[in-house]
Order: C-alpha cells, then sequence, then structure tokens
C-alpha cells in the first residue's frame, strides 16, 4: 500500500466487526494509491469490554500480499478459526505503519543487529518498530516505564530516519495513546464529534482540547482525504516535522523547530504548536463510482463538469467596454515577477508534464518569457542549472510526487521563484512553493490520470492569459482564448460522444503488439499523453512521438501491420501533418488519423478504406489538446476492459508516487 489510515475512537462503544470494516473502508479509500500488499493491527489492551483499561491483551496483526480484498478474505478466515492472534514478535512492543521509504534503513539496521536485534523481513519499516524499542529500553534502563514518554521515544526514532515517510505509531507500552508523525509522505488528521461551540470561531486544535468535555468522540489519521471524508470533514494537515501525540482523547503537536533535512541535528529542539483544523471542500459523491463501472471511466465523463469547476470565477466576460481577462487569485502578488522572469521552467512527471508541454507554446507566445521543460526526476540528476531570475512551475496531480518535491527542494535552495499547480488542497507541493493555482479539478481515484490532465492544460492556459495580460497587441488572441474556454465545456461533450466509435476501434485493435501515436505543435503532447494511457493501462506497448522527427528513425517501422495514430486537427502545422499523412500512406502505414470535423477527406489520402478517421470538434488551437486526448483516454479505457486487465489498478503502478 502507498497509504496509510488510523482509527481510534473515545466513549464511543463499537464492536470489533465494527471497527474491522472502518479499517477495511479506509483501506479501500487509499487502495488507488498503491495495492501490492495490506495490513491492519487492532489493539484493545487499552479497554476492556467493560470500557475500563486493561494493559493485557496483545495487539491483533494481520498482513497479506495482494489487494485489500485478500486481506479481508484472511483476517475473516482467521476470525472464523479463532486464530487471532498473529502478531509477530518483532512488532510486539511498538506497531508502526508506515508510508514512504527509509533511506538509511541498511545502516540501521547494522547498528540495531550488533545491539542484538534480529530482523524476520528485509523491509525498511521492520528498523523503526526495533528502533523504538532501543530507545525505549535505553531511556528506561534506569528509571520506570513512565520516565519516558511517547512523544519522547518518537521523535528520537525521527531524529535517526532519514528518506520521506509518514507513521503512526502503537505500543503496549502507552496504552490508550498513538502517535503520529511524518516527514515528506502526507498525513492527515480527522476530527469527527467536535461540537461547533467546542472549536469556537478559530478552530484551534491544542493540548487536552478534545478530552476536557468527555463527548464521544472518533479521530481518524489517514495518507488522504478520500479515506475520511465519508466519517469528517474537519481536518488537520499535518506537517513535516510534526509529532502529534492522541492520548486519552487528547491532541497535543510538538514540531522540531528545524524543519530542514532529516532531524538528526542535535540542535533542533521540539515545542508544542497549536494548529488550525480546516474544513474538506470534498464531497463522498466525489469518491464513489456512481453509474460508472470504473474510476477512469467515470473520470473520463465527467471532465466537462470538471473543467468547469477549474475554470469556475477564474475568467471575466468583460463588458461591452471592458476587456475579457483571467483572475487567478493564488499568483495576484507573484505575476509581476513571473512576467519579469529570465526563463520560465515547467517541471513534473509522467501525465503532468505531458500537460505543461501541451501548455508551453502558448505560455511562450504570450508571455515572450523562453520556456524550458524539465522531468523532475532529471532536473535532479542532473543538478541543472536554476536561478533566482527564473519562475519554476511545478505541476502534480497529487502535489505528493516525491521526484517533484525534490526538484522543488534543489530549486527552493536556488532561489528561484516557485509556482505549484495541483489538485490537491494542503499537498507538500501546494504548501511549499511560493505561490500557485489549485486545478480543482475534484478527487482524481484512477490510476491512470484523466481529468486533472485536462484541468491542469487549461489551469495553464488560463496562466499564459494572465502573464499576457499587459500585452495590447495580443488582446484579441487573449479574447479569442477565453471565449474558447467558456465554451471548452460544451465541445468536451461533443467529443464524448465518440465512447462507442472508441470502443470498435478498440475491438479491433484488441490484439495488437503495439501502437504509434505522431503528433507535433500542441499535439506533440496528445501524442505522448495518449501513448502513455494506452500502455499503463491496457499493457501494450505504445510510443508517443514528435511526426517531425518521423524520418529520422521511426518511418523504419512502418508496415502495413503496425497501426499509427497522427493527430492532424486544424494549426498551424496541419499542412505538415498531412503530409506526414501521405508519407505514411505511402509506405502501406495502418492509418488511425483523429482530425477536425469536415476534414476526413482532407486527411485521408487514399480514401477511407486504407485509413479510419476520429472527426474531433474544432476549438481554438492552444485548446485543441483538451479534446483530442479525450478520444485516446476512451481507446485506453476500452482497450484495457477488453483485454480484461483492471482499468484503476493498473499492474505495478500507484496514484501517488511518494519514493523515488
Ligand atoms: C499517468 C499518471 C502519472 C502521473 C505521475 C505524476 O496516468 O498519472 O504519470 O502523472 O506519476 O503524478 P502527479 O501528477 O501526482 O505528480
Amino acid at each position: 500500500m502507498c497509504g496509510i489510515f488510523a482509527y481510534l475512537n473515545y466513549n464511543v462503544k463499537r464492536d470489533r466487526r465494527f471497527i474491522l470494516d472502518i479499517l477495511f473502508n479506509g483501506l479501500r479509500r487509499l487502495e488507488y494509491r498503491g495495492y501490492d500488499s495490506a495490513g491492519i493491527s487492532i489493539d484493545y489492551s487499552s479497554l476492556d469490554s467493560k470500557g475500563h483499561l486493561s494493559f493485557s491483551a496483545p495487539p491483533l496483526v494481520f498482513r497479506q500480499e495482494g489487494n485489500i480484498d485478500s486481506l479481508v478474505k484472511s483476517v475473516y478466515k482467521d476470525v472464523a478459526s479463532k486464530k487471532l492472534n498473529l502478531e509477530e514478535p518483532f512488532l510486539n512492543e511498538f506497531l508502526v505503519v508506515h508510508n514512504g521509504v527509509i533511506t538509511n534503513y541498511e545502516v540501521l539496521k547494522e547498528t540495531l543487529m550488533r545491539h542484538g536485534f534480529n530482523f524476520e523481513s528485509d523491509t525498511d519499516t521492520e528498523v523503526i518498530p526495533k528502533l523504538a524499542k532501543y530507545v525505549f529500553d535505553k531511556a528506561t534502563e534506569e528509571g520506570d516505564d513512565q520516565s519516558v514518554t511517547f512523544s519522547q521515544v518518537v521523535l528520537e526514532v525521527m531524529r535517526h530516519l532519514e528518506g520521506a515517510y509518514a507513521l503512526i505509531f502503537k505500543s503496549h507500552h502507552y496504552p490508550n495513546e498513538l502517535i503520529a508523525c511524518k516527514r515528506g509522505s502526507p498525513l492527515l488528521l480527522g476530527v469527527k464529534e467536535l461540537s461547533e461551540d467546542m472549536l469556537g470561531g478559530a478552530s484551534f486544535l491544542d493540548i487536552n482540547f478534545i478530552s476536557e468535555n468527555g463527548h464521544p468522540k472518533e479521530l481518524f489519521l489517514c495518507s488522504d482525504a478520500s479515506a475520511i471524508v465519508e466519517h469528517t470533514k474537519k481536518v488537520l494537515v499535518i506537517e513535516d516535522g510534526e509529532v502529534v501525540h492522541l492520548k486519552d482523547g487528547g491532541v497535543s503537536i510538538l514540531k522540531f523547530e528545524n524543519d530542514k533535512g532529516n532531524c538528526g541535528n542535535a540542535l533542533s529542539r521540539p515545542s508544542s504548536v497549536q494548529r488550525a483544523l480546516s474544513f474538506l471542500e470534498m464531497e463522498v459523491e466525489q469518491i464513489n463510482k456512481g453509474k460508472y463501472e470504473h474510476y477512469m471511466q467515470k473520470e473520463i465523463h465527467e471532465q466537462s463538469e470538471s473543467l468547469t469547476t477549474t475554470m469556475r470565477g477564474r475568467l471575466k466576460h468583460g463588458g461591452s467596454t471592458k476587456a475579457k481577462t483571467v483572475l487567478l487569485g493564488g499568483l495576484k502578488d507573484h505575476i509581476r515577477t513571473i512576467r519579469r522572469s529570465r526563463r520560465i521552467l515547467f517541471i513534473g512527471c509522467g501525465t503532468s508534464y505531458n500537460a505543461a508541454l501541451a501548455a508551453r507554446p502558448i505560455i511562450e507566445e504570450l508571455s515572450g518569457v523562453p520556456v524550458t521543460m524539465e522531468i523532475a526526476s532529471d532536473l535532479v540528476d542532473r543538478q541543472g542549472p536554476i536561478y533566482r531570475e527564473d519562475t519554476a512551475v511545478f505541476v502534480s496531480q497529487s502535489g505528493e510526487t516525491a521526484d517533484t518535491l525534490l526538484a522543488l527542494e534543489y530549486a527552493l535552495e536556488n532561489g528561484a521563484l516557485c509556482v505549484g499547480i495541483t489538485n490537491t488542497v494542503g499537498s507538500a507541493i501546494a504548501r511549499n512553493t511560493h505561490c500557485g493555482i489549485h486545478i480543482n479539478a475534484g478527487c482524481e481515484i484512477g490510476v491512470a490520470s484523466t481529468k486533472a490532465y485536462t484541468s491542469q492544460i487549461a489551469v495553464m492556459a488560463m496562466l499564459a492569459l494572465a502573464i499576457g495580460d499587459d500585452a495590447i497587441s495580443s488582446q484579441a488572441r487573449r479574447e479569442a482564448i477565453i471565449d474558447g474556454l467558456f465554451d471548452l465545456p460544451n465541445k468536451v461533450r461533443e467529443v464524448l460522444k465518440l465512447d462507442q466509435e472508441m470502443k470498435d476501434l478498440a475491438k479491433l485493435l484488441i490484439s495488437e503488439q503495439s501502437l504509434l501515436v505522431f503528433g507535433r505543435g500542441y499535439n506533440f503532447a496528445t501524442a505522448l499523453e495518449g501513448a502513455l494511457k494506452v500502455k499503463e493501462v491496457s499493457l501494450m506497448h505504445s510510443e508517443g512521438m514528435l511526426a517531425g522527427e518521423m524520418k529520422h528513425g521511426p518511418l523504419a517501422l512502418v508496415d502495413e501491420n503496425l497501426p499509427i495514430i497522427v493527430i492532424a486537427t486544424r494549426d498551424a502545422c496541419f499542412s505538415k501533418q498531412q503530409s506526414v499523412i501521405q508519407q505514411l500512406h505511402a509506405r502501406k502505414g495502418r492509418l488511425i488519423v483523429v482530425c477536425s470535423k469536415g476534414d476526413a477527406a482532407a486527411v485521408c489520402p487514399g480514401g477511407f478504406s486504407t485509413c479510419r478517421v476520429i472527426e474531433v470538434p474544432q476549438v481554438e488551437d492552444c485548446l485543441q489538446p483538451v479534446v483530442n486526448i479525450i478520444p485516446l483516454q476512451l481507446l485506453a479505457y476500452h482497450l484495457t476492459v477488453l483485454r480484461g486487465y483492471n482499468v484503476d489498478q493498473p499492474r505495478n503502478l500507484a496514484k501517488s508516487v511518494t519514493t523515488q
């Protein structure tokens, strides 16, 4: 799993079945983040059946390879056969759930082994409970158990850990207590059944805040909001270096004053902090499939609505005298600096990188500022030059991608203005950039990004408009783009009607080994993104290529068997794409052409027997990638279903890549 979830209740009577269901449901909600294996642990040691403290009950621990369904089956099988105590010796004293990666675990493991610890697995996670035990034993050598608090143990553990992690600790030494902490990986605390008057206007969460009135209460910890939105909307986004201590219904937060790098700095001292609860802007319906069979299908079909939400309140019609404009609140204090930058760098991974690539031409055109594209990992690998005069734009659906976060850290160190474009409020990228724009596409659960991609392009088109807003010479062009943005949801609705046509095409391609996609200009990104969608979910090899590069190698692949999709919608590159189609046709290429409505004859040189045409509505050239990707998303979806693969959980992939 790439997600963790915890549930605690105080003064609430819940049976074991109820608690199991809450845990399974929480994990199911997080399953889209990664689904190789999963586990749960339940600790009843704090309360006995009458609600009194009891220190004797051992925790239950279950772990299982595979998805959550496999875990559920194995737990109920064990429950039925009364094999309840599966906890392993090494986990006995401290139980830890972990999301992330501990990069120095080998060194820690060697040290712990020298101190007599035995290890049962090769995982980095195993060093954490052992380290906690080591710290605890050392601290209590001379005193009794109570001389060291649970937070002191965890703070000491954190000092030694390097890497990215979100952790939840439980220990029978500290019944009725739980600790959560994080560095690099996301973690939220959800608070249920706090009455408004308790929260007051300020909604501050402070030491023993909850315990004072003795109301029943439930607390949740999880990697993202989708796992708690059905329980509560009151959340605390835990920050790096913070240690959240839940004890007897009270919550206290400690933070290292020095939040740079790992916590191994002897000078850093934790201090108590007060944090405000925030309110989740998310509805449960967003995380359900509704009438659709798969999340990917739902998310493809809701793009007209997600684009509307992305643009809501940001486009101004103007009036008879006023110009049409764009308002991006998150950038208002920085737009002049961006306009004056020496260079704009777009940084992202996978689909987010492709979205930035689709927007690059319009940013260059309207801003006049040179734009460079950087794949986050490559920028970090090369330690490519970044200057104080640069604006670095970080594009990420999740806002938590490890490679993008590392690149952000690097750009901040080099003094660039850092702008975040993310779909996740409170994510690390949203928090750590100087300013930014939320995509507002709604929660995306399908591992293959679809609606976030189109909303990212719309956001970056608005960014181009905002940067170029002071140039009178491009006013007519900007107004045409704004009109195009207003009309985009309608055009998306129209292109979604190709669903059946794309399913028919998928039936034809179902047994192919390979697929090429050629695009150029605005639609080079469409070629890359279309090919990425097909390969990641349908597991068919597919490559997106720049059509201008065709003669420099890829042409050798062309024959009557290999299917080739060419994007040839109307824009400045149209005639060049016509020529590409002719050359492919001359080599008997098996062509599928995506063209503007009414252009079928213009793009099909040999007639319709040699070439299959997909006609899409024409929009303003820089917005065309939003429309053009949709038939390819539909193709990828149908190919996957027809080939019998899991659309929402593609093999070996995770939604949020929080490790390098
Ligand atoms: C592909 C896909 C990935 C992500 C990439 C970056 O469908 O979703 O390529 O785009 O892992 O993720 P974010 O955008 O969350 O930074």
